[in-house]
């Protein structure tokens, strides 16, 4: 595997890679991004990654110092399958001044993550916008795990007409549902007991749905209850339909539903697709 650290060097290598397929991370990899650099396997001869923690995306308050950062093991885990180039550009490459020019995301971007994390979802498309252009693949795999942030570069890619192909890749989840994230680690014993209660509330409310409730704001709200009454601090719970996350009414079909909730100091996030009933 080759590591990049400027964009010249990564241009060079990319030039003698032909169709390639592309993973962004912040690092800190665990097996759902093991899961998406094999569902990028499966889709182009040659597999790229990116490690940057991108500081844009972070509001003041939140973990961009203490976010973990293991470059040695991810760089062991993705030489493991595979992957040919890892682009892992300091601040100083990516954002030699300060980005000035910002995407300006649709005012979905606003609401469930936007709302608790205002401007979350700019850093994301600006960072992911560069990280394209550095990259120039054909394929790009975004994991379901951030369904929003999938939902927004998809639509930044098809709006801006990006000449690449988004590609979802599902969420992978422990044994006891708690979905992989980087931020599991932040969790003590106790609370990494009580997490897979978030999943659990989202297996809840989508059985719910598929045996024929429609009061999509009441099982969010019976959900935030339960939350918080087990000790939690929600965000939001909220039922949405899958193609442009807004609100879901009577005649949707195409569900998810999507939660985030603060468990002690950590913020957790999750959803799931809503089957339809069978
Ligand atoms: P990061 O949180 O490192 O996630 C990188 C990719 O892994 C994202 O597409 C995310 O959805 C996916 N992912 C995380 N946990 C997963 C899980 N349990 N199962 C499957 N996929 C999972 O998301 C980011 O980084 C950043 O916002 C980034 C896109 C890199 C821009 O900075």
């Amino acid at each position: 595997m080759q590591i990049v650290r400027t964009i010249a060097e990564l241009r060079a290598a990319r030039r003698a890679l032909g169709e390639l397929a592309f993973v962004p991370t912040m690092g800190n990899l665990h097996a759902g991004h093991v899961s998406l650099v094999r569902l990028a396997r499966s889709h182009a001869k040659h597999v790229a990654a990116s490690i940057f923690v991108n500081r844009l995306q972070f509001a003041p308050s939140e973990d961009f110092d203490s976010y973990p950062r293991t470059f040695e093991a991810d760089c062991a885990k993705l030489r493991a399958e595979g992957v040919e180039l890892l682009f892992a550009p300091d601040e100083r490459v990516l954002y030699p001044q300060p980005q000035a020019y910002i995407v300006e995301p649709p005012p979905i971007a606003s609401e469930l993550e936007g709302a608790f994390r205002p401007r979350f979802f700019h850093g994301v498309a600006t960072v992911v916008l560069k990280l394209f252009n550095c990259v120039q693949p054909e394929f790009a795999v975004f994991g379901k795990k951030d369904y929003q942030q999938l939902m927004i570069v998809r639509n930044m890619v098809a709006q801006l007409d990006l000449p690449l192909a988004v590609v979802p890749g599902d969420t992978v989840r422990e044994a006891d549902g708690l979905a992989m994230s980087s931020r599991n680690t932040y969790l003590s014993a106790a609370e990494r007991a009580e997490a897979p209660r978030l999943h659990a509330e989202l297996r809840a409310i989508s059985d719910a749905v598929r045996g024929g409730r429609a009061d999509y704001e009441a099982l969010g709200e019976q959900a935030l209850g339960r939350l918080r009454e087990a000790g939690w601090k929600p965000d939001y719970v909220s039922v949405r339909r899958r193609a442009d996350l807004a609100a879901a009414g009577a005649g949707d079909a195409e569900l998810v539903v999507l939660a985030a909730a603060k468990i002690g100091a950590t913020r957790l996030i999750d959803n799931l697709e809503i089957a339809p009933p069978a």
